[in-house]
């Protein structure tokens, strides 16, 4: 792959920083803007340029006509579905005009292609079938998952304007090192690190609710491939439902953890079921999942194994 210019956005986040990695360990240039608002800088590769900077700041014009990118992969987000509910106004600040922004600058200072990742968990609402393909219908239920359908569909306006290139890719549950443990949608990163502490964690209604989940390194994959091959909308999931009754189980064998879990309440709102078809991905830039639940979740916990020995990571994992 010949070497790019690739501005990352959200490049401190969970998801950015093991993309900010990889690129750089390609021989790619980062550019990385983040404000910090949920990404830490101790995730932050340092040989990445850094802007502390939004999205929505009028500065973001500058920083594209000094660093000229060839690649904008734009993973800053608000990204609490329960956030954008009590706030829909921030919400649409940052992911959706947030967004239009950044694809209007990549237009206007001709970037030869935009990766965006969309949430495969909250577009299709509640599914009609499983696994849902891109072909299942669309039916935002929260702010958030409103917010980013808005932003796919500029970016797929833009190529029908003006052919700014683009591929959205729409996540499962992406889990693994680094995912913060105090967030909503994290529950692997919230599990392992309250098990470690010798903490209960909570499992909100009966457990048998399933997900997609997905190592992270298998999304840097998918984010790789897209650079080069690849355009519109894929699924990136593994095709197959977990229920957080298993991911429990599987992570207290994994840590040794002597406890049950402890019902709560069901959430209300919340999906019961759903997985990612993602074969159409795999066939047009040949990606496929390789790290199992198993694998990941033992990653993970080495990660927070570790983390909790750190101070300097500390920080990270408040
Ligand atoms: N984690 C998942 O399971 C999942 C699933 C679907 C989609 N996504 C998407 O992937 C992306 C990354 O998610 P993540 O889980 O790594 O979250 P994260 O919170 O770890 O990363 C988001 C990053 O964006 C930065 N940011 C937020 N608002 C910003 C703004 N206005 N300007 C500049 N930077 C800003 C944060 O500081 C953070 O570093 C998001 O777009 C999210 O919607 C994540």
């Amino acid at each position: 792959m010949r070497p790019r210019t690739v501005l990352v956005t959200g490049g401190a986040g969970f998801i950015g920083s093991h993309l900010v990695d990889r690129l750089l360990s390609l021989g790619h240039r980062v550019v990385v803007v983040d404000d910090l608002s949920t990404g830490r800088l101790h995730n932050l590769n340092k040989n990445a340029t850094f802007y502390h900077s939004g999205v929505t700041y009028p500065g973001l014009k500058e920083i594209f006509e000094r660093e000229q990118p060839d690649i904008v992969n734009h993973h800053a987000a608000q990204i609490s579905v329960t956030q954008s509910v009590k706030d829909p106004i921030k919400d649409a600040e940052v992911n959706i005009q947030g967004t239009l922004r950044l694809i209007e600058l990549a237009r206007q200072n001709g970037v030869e292609k935009v990766i965006f990742p969309s949430s495969g968990g909250t577009v299709y609402g509640e599914p009609q079938y499983i696994p849902c393909d891109e072909k299942h219908p669309i039916n935002p239920i929260s702010p958030y998952a409103l917010s980013k359908r808005v932003a796919e569909e500029y970016l797929q306006l833009y190529y029908h304007i003006y052919r700014l290139d683009y591929v959205t890719l729409r996540y499962g549950n992406v889990y693994g090192p680094r995912q913060d443990p105090h967030g909503e949608a994290g529950v692997i990163a919230i599990f392992t690190k309250a098990m470690l502490e010798g903490q209960r964690p909570v499992i909100y209604g009966t457990g048998e609710q399933e997900r997609d989940f997905i190592y992270v390194d298998d999304v840097i994959d998918a984010n790789i491939l897209a650079m080069e091959e690849g355009h519109g909308e894929y699924n990136v999931g593994t095709s197959q439902g977990t229920s957080v009754n298993r991911v429990f189980e599987t992570l207290k064998g994994i840590i040794k953890y002597k406890w049950g879990p402890v019902y709560g309440p069901a959430r209300l709102g919340e999906i019961f079921k759903i997985c990612l078809d993602s074969s159409s991905l795999g066939k047009q830039v040949e990606w496929t999942p390789h790290i199992s639940l198993e694998e990941g979740l033992t990653r993970t916990v080495e990660y927070f194994r570790k983390a909790a020995q750190t101070p300097s990571h500390n920080e990270g994992v408040r």
